[in-house]
């Protein structure tokens, strides 16, 4: 099991249930964010201790942006100080930061933490950390669709793997084809996150509230992640074939 662990995964989180833990407590919703990203920072280590290489984090959906302008003001205060307060203590770790999504409805504080995080952590080599911020799925695909008019069209059509750079191009960093895609907070849908990388994803969702989830909670589903079985449209490994079809 460990072993297989080791493989190179990429693990997507879309971290949900903020707003409801806080409530519950009888806190505003803020503080359900601000208790998240200490679940961020637990995440991140116990995924450079779990050996996983890729972790992607849905931090806020073009989407979120519907939300009371005074909720999505203090998700982006909370952004800013991350990116500002983690990215030398990330970059001690050896995990490479990079933001995925829209950045030309970002403020300029928060573009210049972004590049900041990202240019002080970009020879990490141990885990790459992707931050979906204004991140749309179908936003990201369309734009990239455009660029297939330019190029290509019909060998995209015959490899799509020939559409990844133009999505990488659109998503502002690769995306990549995730393995284990983690929800949190008890909804099972996609909400427009990785839609295209998650093709062939092992699909978890816990109802723990993001944050409460933690390290162990992280290796469970890893452990749950390696009891399944991956076939991706073939027939299972050991299939023995005892009839003989005549068709
Ligand atoms: C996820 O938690 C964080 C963001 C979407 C930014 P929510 O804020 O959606 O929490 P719930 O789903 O309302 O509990
Ligand atoms: C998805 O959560 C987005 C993030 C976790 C950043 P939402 O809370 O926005 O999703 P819906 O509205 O329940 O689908
Ligand atoms: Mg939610």
């Amino acid at each position: 099991m460990q072993s297989k662990q080791r493989e190179r995964l990429h693990v997507a989180i879309i971290m949900d249930g903020n707003g409801r833990w806080a409530l519950r407590r009888g806190l505003p919703r803020v503080a359900g964010h601000r208790a998240g990203v200490a679940t961020v920072r637990r995440v991140v280590e116990g995924a450079l201790d779990l050996g996983i290489v890729r972790l992607t984090l849905y931090a806020f959906s073009s989407d979120n942006w519907s939300r009371p302008g005074s909720e999505v003001q203090s998700i982006f205060w909370l952004l800013r100080a991350f990116l500002r307060l983690e990215a030398e203590r990330l970059q001690r770790r050896g995990v490479r930061l990079n933001v995925i999504g829209r950045r030309d409805r970002l403020a300029k504080a928060v573009l210049r933490e972004i590049d900041r995080a990202e240019s002080m952590t970009a020879a990490g080599s141990c885990l790459h950390l992707c931050v979906a911020i204004d991140y749309s799925s179908r936003d990201a695909i369309a734009r990239a669709a455009v660029g297939v008019n330019a190029s290509l069209p019909n060998e995209i059509s015959r490899s799509p793997d020939l559409f990844r750079p133009l999505l990488t191009q659109a998503l502002g960093a690769e995306g990549g084809e995730v393995d284990l895609l983690i929800r949190t907070g008890g909804e099972k849908r996609l909400s427009d996150f990785l839609l295209w990388e998650s093709a062939y994803a092992e699909l978890l969702f816990t109802d723990r509230m993001w944050p409460e989830f933690d390290e162990t909670d992280l290796a469970a589903a890893l452990e749950e992640f390696n009891r399944r079985e991956r076939r991706f449209g073939a027939v299972p490994t050991n299939t023995v074939e005892s009839v003989t079809s005549t068709v």
